[in-house]
């Protein structure tokens, strides 16, 4: 019989040991070299077997499919289950994998929150109840919070979407979310993330300038996430273009929901390398790890791995071209995504801090961040207070 000596054999057994595409490096590997998180969304539950020990080898980052929702997170009013959440996190936490959180505040997938119809100020206590709670049990483990999901309205000149927080609270709504949030979790980078705009379109610029609305009040926002799902081709330009105005108004982007119906290697390049060439795309997710378990269905042939587990040919060429990323685009990702020290946040109230109508905020309304007392705008933001410091930058409008 013939005998494959030894060293040829143990050769010969390494692509089926570790599965092929490890054999050249790993995603998360070479995202680390670019100074990009890599990412894929999951349940906790799937985190097992094969599916677990790809996820464990090739991503960096993890967000929640669903399990971090509103309808998921707060069952029923007041009632908090993190259960799901949790396990991704401690998956994550025993390899160095962080956590994208996905998602406070969305019409869809809201439970019983829908079906309220509270007036602002009912609504507004929802919203913050549930932001203060989940930011709260997650705070320091969520390095990206998608505060708003999907909040245009495309259908409507571009407007807000008319959700059921739109109608009862009316278009500051986002503001608010965005102080709650930042309130909750001062560690967190805070997103607006919606689908359809991935590329420079009406929806894209929509999402601008709603961007630079809420820079100019002072609205806590530090990032955009583009959905992406995409189908083939990719129009890297386009994309590339778009990732870069939201970087001229000093905003991250993270590509958050990847996935590529049929997509061909040339696309799912096309779409890493208009990443890539941007300092400001910080984070790219797909949204699932293999074919047979995607929201799309069976067949959709729209991920990194196939149905039976194999790497598509994808996975080596986005690996080359993390690992050959300009490195002066890469020097300044890194710069730019440093994540601050952030000192313990204890400061003494100088002043009572007093709602609209003159009534006392309690204490716990306002815990991090002293809100002064000063001139009121049609809103109920008081515009007086200066901004503390760079990481608390954003902070001089209270929302009521
Ligand atoms: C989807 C999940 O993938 C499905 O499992 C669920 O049934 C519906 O939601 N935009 C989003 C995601 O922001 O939360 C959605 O996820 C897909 C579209």
């Amino acid at each position: 019989m013939f005998r494959i000596h030894q060293p040829l054999r143990a050769l010969l057994a390494v692509p089926f040991l570790l599965g092929a595409a490890r054999a050249q490096g790993t995603l998360a590997e070479a995202a680390a070299k670019a100074g990009l998180n890599i990412g894929m969304a999951t349940s906790s539950r799937q985190l097992t077997g094969t599916y677990g020990n790809t996820a464990k080898a090739q991503y960096n980052m993890f967000v929640c499919e669903n399990d971090m929702k509103f309808q998921s997170t707060e069952p029923s009013r007041g009632r908090f289950s993190y259960g799901g959440g949790d396990g991704v996190y401690n998956f994550g936490q025993a390899n160095g994998q962080r956590l994208r959180g996905h998602n406070f505040i969305w019409h869809a997938q809201s439970g019983w929150a829908a079906n309220v119809n509270g007036s602002r100020d009912e609504m507004l206590g929802i919203m913050k109840t549930h932001i203060d709670s989940v930011g709260g049990h997650f705070k320091g483990k969520v390095v990206e919070w998608d505060v708003l999901n999907e909040i245009t309205d495309d259908g409507n000149g571009n407007g807000l979407r008319k959700s059921f927080w739109q109608k009862a609270i009316g278009d500051d709504y986002p503001d608010s979310a965005f102080f709650y949030s930042r309130r909750a979790d001062p560690y967190a980078k805070l997103y607006y993330n919606d689908y359809g705009g991935d590329g420079v379109n009406s929806k894209s610029t929509a999402m601008l300038n709603l961007a630079k609305k809420w820079i100019q009040n002072k609205v806590p926002i530090d990032g955009i996430g583009l959905q992406c799902h995409l189908s083939s081709p990719v129009n890297k330009q386009s994309i590339s273009d778009n990732i870069k105005r939201f970087g001229e108004i000093g905003l991250r982007i993270s590509l958050t929901e990847i996935d590529i119906k049929n997509g061909t290697t040339q696309d799912w390049t096309n779409l890493m390398g208009a990443c890539l060439e941007n300092f400001n795309c910080t984070s790219f997710l797909t949204w699932g790890i293999y074919d047979g378990a995607s929201w799309l269905g069976q067949g959709c042939n729209c991920l990194l791995f196939t149905e039976s587990w194999q790497p598509k040919a994808a996975v080596q060429a986005l690996i080359d071209l993390m690992n050959n990323a300009d490195p002066a685009v890469v020097a300044k990702r890194k710069e730019f995504a440093k994540e601050p020290i952030i000192p313990t946040l204890v400061y003494p109230r100088r002043a009572p801090v007093r709602d609209r109508a003159g009534g006392l905020l309690p204490a716990a309304a306002v815990p991090l961040f002293p809100a002064g007392i000063g001139a009121v705008d049609a809103l109920g933001r008081n515009r007086s207070v200066a901004p503390h410091s760079p990481w608390a930058a954003g902070l001089s409008i209270a929302p009521r």
